[in-house]
């Protein structure tokens, strides 16, 4: 469900004209609807706060690296959305859009001792420890720092999932969290340490996840390790869940609702009185946000073979390029016509700028503006200047109003970031 529809014959993000907004802010340009973000995580609040019994006061961390615009964390963290965070930068994006630090979980195989530390000294909610070594540097950075921060160990259920090789993380070859037996080891070894303090159990199978199979059976691992862990006299009080629930791209495809997986969840926890975190970041995001292009050219080839050409690339929108990913491509005003094969590609040199092959489109000429849907997670956040193309800019809209809330820089702006070496 999201707020992007036709109005008055073209296509809007809630009270808001696209054809406004990239006549003023120019294309390409990433569109978010602060509607739609609420009432995805309005869903999922609803479904959490059904199930209180099995899952305790909930928290759901938005998963920063899906969207780190600070609008869009400030518009969530007003709900009292919290942050699951991967890097030193995105606690600070978290804190810099309200989100408060009781809220804040780090992830991440490789957190270095200095993001360790700044998130000791911020105050974090938890830090989920991805190794054995990780957890005796955590130990040496809060010995001197005199902290006793809160962990949880990340599991690694042996259960992969996912929409793409690229996005499962929770299969036993992945880089990401502890084998069964060992995260034991490593709980009951973190317990012993006077500078941690185990409070749960952590998991993140993968990615666009579509059923919900591969989750409970992780989530059951979770269940198990929880028994195993206080049967030993340890304390278990949280299990944070991680994100991966898929979204619909196709328009029609099925994906299980968020009430639905969270009646899941609290099935497999009945009775275990913890607390459960979830870390979605797709499923507040992904339909929440659009890329606006304009059309440069439709180029009819000799051989038959029909191109669109789009003024957004593989730079602004990676998905494609990266995991073969499919977005419903809309015009923002329709024209009458038949629907035909096109190859949907950008001006960047290479031939993965293509967004897809072969795809049946209705008729489109140059100077139309064309949409990308379900473009707001793993959107703006991998895009980069590649072919330098000014990194593209993001509007948030909320009911009639709009805001520019990442600018485009200038071509001045990007080439004053980079001094010449004082001997050219
Ligand atoms: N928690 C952890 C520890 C994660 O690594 C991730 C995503 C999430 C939560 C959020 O997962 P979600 O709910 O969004 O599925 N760039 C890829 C997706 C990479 C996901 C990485 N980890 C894409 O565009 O499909």
């Amino acid at each position: 469900m999201h707020h992007f529809d036709v109005r008055d014959g073209a296509l809007h993000a809630e009270g808001a004209s696209l054809e406004t907004i990239a006549a003023e802010v120019g294309t390409p340009v990433y569109v978010y609807s602060a509607a739609t973000l609420r009432r995805h995580y309005g869903l999922l609040r609803d479904a959490c706060d059904a199930h209180r019994d099995a899952l305790g006061d909930a928290l759901i961390a938005f998963a920063v690296k899906a969207n780190s615009n600070l609008s869009v964390l400030a518009t969530l963290a007003r709900l009292g959305c919290g942050a699951d965070t991967v890097s030193e930068g995105e606690i600070r994006r978290a804190l810099a859009a309200g989100v408060p630090a009781e809220r804040i979980i780090f992830s991440g195989v490789g957190k270095t001792d200095a993001e360790l530390a700044f998130a000791i000294q911020a105050g974090v909610r938890q830090i989920n420890l991805e190794s054995g070594a990780e957890l005796d540097r955590l130990i040496a950075v809060a010995a001197s720092l005199q902290a006793r921060p809160e962990v949880a160990v990340r599991v690694n259920p042996d259960v992969g999932a996912g929409g793409h090789a690229k996005i499962t993380t929770g299969g036993k070859g992945d880089k990401f969290g502890v084998p069964v037996q060992e995260a034991m080891d490593l709980y009951a070894r973190a317990s012993a340490s006077p500078h941690v303090r185990p409070v749960g159990l952590a998991c993140h199978i993968g990615s666009q996840i579509t059923t919900l199979e591969p989750l409970r059976a992780a989530f059951q691992v979770l269940r198990d390790m929880t028994e195993r862990l206080r049967g030993q006299g340890l304390e278990v009080t949280r299990l944070d869940l991680g994100g991966g629930l898929g979204v619909p791209y196709f328009g029609d495809a099925a994906t299980p609702a968020p009430a639905e997986y969270v009646a899941m969840v609290a099935g497999v926890l009945d009775g275990l009185k913890v607390e459960a975190a979830f870390e979605p970041g797709r499923l507040l995001a992904a339909n929440a946000g659009v890329l606006v292009s304009r059309v440069i050219q439709v180029t009819e080839r000799t051989d038959g073979r029909r191109f669109l050409v789009l003024d957004a690339a593989m730079n602004d929108l990676m998905r494609p390029a990266l995991y073969d990913a499919f977005h419903a491509l809309e015009p923002v005003r329709a024209r009458a016509g038949e629907a035909a094969p096109h190859d949907i590609v950008g001006p960047v040199c290479e031939t993965g700028d293509t967004f897809a092959r072969d795809r049946d489109l209705p008729p489109f000429q140059a100077g139309d503006l064309a949409v990308f849907m379900s473009a707001g997670a793993y959107g703006a956040v991998m895009a980069s200047e590649y072919n330098t193309r000014p990194l593209v800019p993001e509007v948030l809209v909320d009911g009639d109003r709009w805001a520019v809330v990442r600018p485009r820089p200038s071509y001045d702006a990007i080439l004053a970031r980079e001094p010449l070496a004082d001997w050219l």
